[in-house]
């Protein structure tokens, strides 16, 4: 580790990965009431877990995502971080305010609203402490070295936290609420965070493979100009049944088909700097994550988001299975495993070892990727067969959900694995660590 601030990056991570492992805890109580509808009714209603499972994952992903931030930011910038004292205070402002929503959801406190339901207290001290991470993070970008790599991340932060004002305008009509709605959800994920997600793949791929700077650097702004030009009007996808104009059917159509390209790009550029890099570097395991992040977010959010966008296939599977099968693949590809990947590649630094525990790293790795697919096509089956018998035949939706019990045991199960791997995997980078770096000695001076 070349500079000592980079430092500030571990708190960050060790509480996103303690989030994380509860975020798949209350997935698994969610999936056990689909097999036995009154697990916990009384206690915490599925409603309750849903909102803490998805909320879980928004909070943790974001406080990754700072981390990486903190992490990466020195070294592309060579300079240490404006204040690292700014950094603690807003990461501790950030946990109350995702602690506090989620023990008031316990109590049934929450805006309703998907993914947005924090009280209103917790959305202003989220936006106090992502203000205070993005007055940190500029400050150290504009006094230091400005590169492609930390522009397009600090771009898509700001962007991001912009587009998240719009959880404070909640209009009373339901089709206006949607419409405004879709400006955080879809444009963060299918807009703003692939920048972040391009960045800290190309930041890895340099990192990892030793390629050129020049070289990455295009390809980098090739995806990010594909990500904006397809996923800004790609959010016609979901304006098809909110009651807005019919010209969203083939705009929406049209544009969110683009949006596999950014994907598709991403999957082609890691491989391809992989092949192509000359750099033998110790940490396989980071590698290997890398390289599985952008080919399970090629299939999660291209092939499975491709399959249900076309407004006349939507007609038919909107709200089904389908769509968790692809929110889940897309989610986990894309940002999960991204966030997995710095922290594979980071830790061992922070920590002062060599690349350690590589073997159960990998290992977690395996087995949550393989189990986290299986979910998907269990879902996908599910979905499948819940549009043909709900939406073509017209048998009501209970019935149908009857018919669907096996799908969802096998999703159950396959939530159990991803549950172990995750513990596999915080063993692997908090647990016991062998060949202490010689002081001073970081792997990326070599
Ligand atoms: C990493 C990127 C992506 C993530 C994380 C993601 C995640 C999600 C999630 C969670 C939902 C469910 C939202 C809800 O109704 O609550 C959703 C819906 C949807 N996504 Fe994605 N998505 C991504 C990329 C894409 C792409 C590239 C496409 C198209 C090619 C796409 C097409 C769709 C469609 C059509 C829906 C609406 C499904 C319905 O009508 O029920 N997504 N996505
Ligand atoms: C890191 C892995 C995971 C990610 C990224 C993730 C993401 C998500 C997302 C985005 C949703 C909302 C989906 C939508 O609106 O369509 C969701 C819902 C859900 N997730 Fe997960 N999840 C993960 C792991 C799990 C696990 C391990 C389980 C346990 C089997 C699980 C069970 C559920 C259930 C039951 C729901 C509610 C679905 C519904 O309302 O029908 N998830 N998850
Ligand atoms: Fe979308």
């Amino acid at each position: 580790m070349k500079y000592a601030t980079q430092r500030v990056a571990l708190p960050f991570f060790a509480l996103a990965l303690a989030l994380f492992a509860l975020q798949v805890t209350f997935g698994i109580l969610a999936a056990t009431v689909y097999v036995l509808p009154e697990f916990l009714v009384d206690y915490v209603p599925f409603h309750i877990m849903r909102m803490s499972h998805t909320n879980l994952l928004i909070v943790w992903l974001l406080i990754g995502f700072m981390g990486c931030t903190y992490y990466l930011l020195p070294e592309e910038a060579e300079s240490e971080i404006h204040s690292p004292m700014i950094a603690y205070v807003q990461l501790a402002i950030f946990a109350v305010a995702g602690a506090g929503a989620l023990v008031s959801y316990q109590f049934g406190i929450h805006e309703g609203r998907e993914f947005l339901e924090q009280p209103l207290w917790s959305k202003i001290l989220i936006t106090v402490s992502f203000l205070m991470f993005l007055y940190n993070s500029s400050r150290t970008l504009l006094v230091g070295r400005k590169t492609a790599i930390n522009s397009v991340l600090m771009l898509g932060l700001w962007l991001a936290a912009i587009f998240w004002l719009f959880a404070f305008y909640n209009p009373g009509n339901l089709g206006l609420d949607k419409l405004y709605w879709w400006w955080i959800v879809h444009i963060w994920v299918e807009g703003v965070w692939e920048l972040i997600m391009a960045s800290l793949l190309a930041y890895l791929l340099i990192k990892l493979t030793g390629v050129d700077r020049e070289i990455i650097e295009k390809w980098l702004y090739v995806i990010i100009g594909l990500a904006l030009f397809s996923g800004l009007l790609g959010t016609g996808h979901h304006y098809y049944w909110i009651g807005a104009p019919a010209y969203w059917q083939p705009i929406g159509s049209i544009f969110s088909t683009l949006e596999v390209a950014p994907f598709f790009a991403m999957v082609m550029f890691a491989f391809y700097m992989f092949w192509k890099g000359r750099r033998n570097h110790p940490n396989k395991s980071a590698m290997l994550w890398t390289l599985g992040s952008a080919a399970v977010a090629f299939f999660g959010a291209g092939v499975w988001g491709f399959m249900h966008t076309l407004s006349f296939v939507n007609y038919y599977t909107h709200g089904t299975q389908v769509t968790a099968a692809h929110g889940h693949l897309a989610f986990y590809g894309a940002y999960v495993m991204m966030v997995l990947a710095v922290i594979t590649y980071a830790m061992p630094q922070l920590r002062g070892r060599q690349p350690y525990n590589q073997i159960l790293n990998m290992w977690s790795f395996w087995v949550m990727t393989s189990a986290m697919c299986f979910m998907t096509f269990t879902l996908t089956f599910a979905g499948v067969v819940q549009t043909h018998l709900q939406r073509v035949m017209g048998i009501n939706y209970m019935e149908v959900q009857q018919q669907l019990e096996l799908f969802y045991y096998m999703r159950l199960g396959a939530g159990v694995f991803v549950a172990i791997a995750a513990v596999m995997f915080l063993v692997a980078i908090f647990g016991p660590a062998r060949e202490e770096l010689p002081e001073g000695m970081a792997l990326t001076a070599r």
